[in-house]
């Protein structure tokens, strides 16, 4: 499935911004905040290198829908907010299929100071320009925000998880996951091949969708246990403001510290507030 995101100019800039659900600035780029407010400040120690990498990076910019009010993307988010710290990222990595996107984000954080380096391509292709920019020494916080399940190559994950202090904080696209096993355990093949690779072994038709869905992110977990690191139990549901799950965020990591500020960061509930 591709999504075409709907386009608006941001009158500041008069760059492209993506108009997108409330639930986009309200949840998931406040949990991003969160998570990098905690563990910037509670992981000083590594002088090193502090990255940031974001493989579906986005305009920089969004619209929320039904509204005219504009505000960060996720990248741009992550910048203002590291950059209150003391040792903020000393490189920003961003990358993005669509060249008018990420053309946008760049000179958008090229504006705020950002050590920024982009490079234009599949999420699947531009982590092998990435990785050698990586020292094993450093902190580094990827995001992986994909509009679908089946453009998460496993293979990201893999690669990543070479570096020892690596967090990745992913959007599970359940909703996607779930539309597509049923299709999928009938079809040759199947966008979730990409995301989980050997899950048709075990997950079988089963009772129900929800059933089956449980069953692949279990899949899932053991596979990103197999290169060494952890989904962490706790997993936030984006929801919209009617209480329908979204998707989830959720941390993949090898540190039970990393782990116990991605809990902290999750205690938060927007939906009082509405
Ligand atoms: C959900 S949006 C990202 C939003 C951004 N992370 C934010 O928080 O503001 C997903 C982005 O992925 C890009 N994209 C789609 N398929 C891709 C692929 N295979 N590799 C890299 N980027 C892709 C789209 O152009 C879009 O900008």
């Amino acid at each position: 499935m591709s999504v075409d995101a709907e386009i608006v100019r941001d009158p500041i800039d008069d760059l492209p911004a993506m108009v997108v659900g409330r639930w986009v600035t309200e949840e998931k780029h406040q949990i991003i905040k969160r998570y990098i407010d905690a563990s910037w400040a509670a992981r000083q120690k590594f002088t090193s290198q502090r990255t940031y990498i974001d493989l579906f990076a986005g305009t920089g910019r969004v619209k929320v829908k039904h509204t005219q009010r504009f505000f960060d993307g996720g990248p741009l988010a992550a910048w203002r907010i590291a950059q209150q710290k003391r040792g903020t990222f000393s490189d920003f990595f961003v990358a993005d299929f669509n060249r008018e996107y990420l053309s946008a984000c760049d000179a958008r954080l090229t504006k705020l100071g950002a050590p920024v380096r982009s490079i234009v391509g599949r999420a699947d292709e531009t982590i092998d320009w990435i990785m050698p920019q990586l020292l094993r020494s450093g902190l580094h916080l990827a995001l992986l925000d994909p509009f679908n399940a089946g453009h998460l190559h496993f293979a990201i994950i893999e690669k990543l998880s070479a570096m020892p202090a690596m967090d990745i904080v992913v959007h599970l696209s359940t909703g996607d996951i779930q539309r597509n096993i049923a299709a999928g355990l009938d079809a040759e093949q199947s966008p979730l091949d990409n995301f989980a690779p050997g899950w048709r072994r075990v997950v079988k038709k089963q009772s129900s969708k929800v059933a089956m869905r449980n069953a692949f992110i279990r899949h899932w977990r053991d596979m990103v246990e197999q290169v060494g690191m952890r989904v962490c139990e706790t997993m936030y549901p984006v929801r919209n403001s009617k209480g329908s799950t979204m998707y989830w965020l959720c941390l993949i990591s090898r540190h039970s510290l990393a782990e116990k500020l991605w809990r902290e960061a999750c205690q938060f509930d927007t939906r009082n507030l509405f």
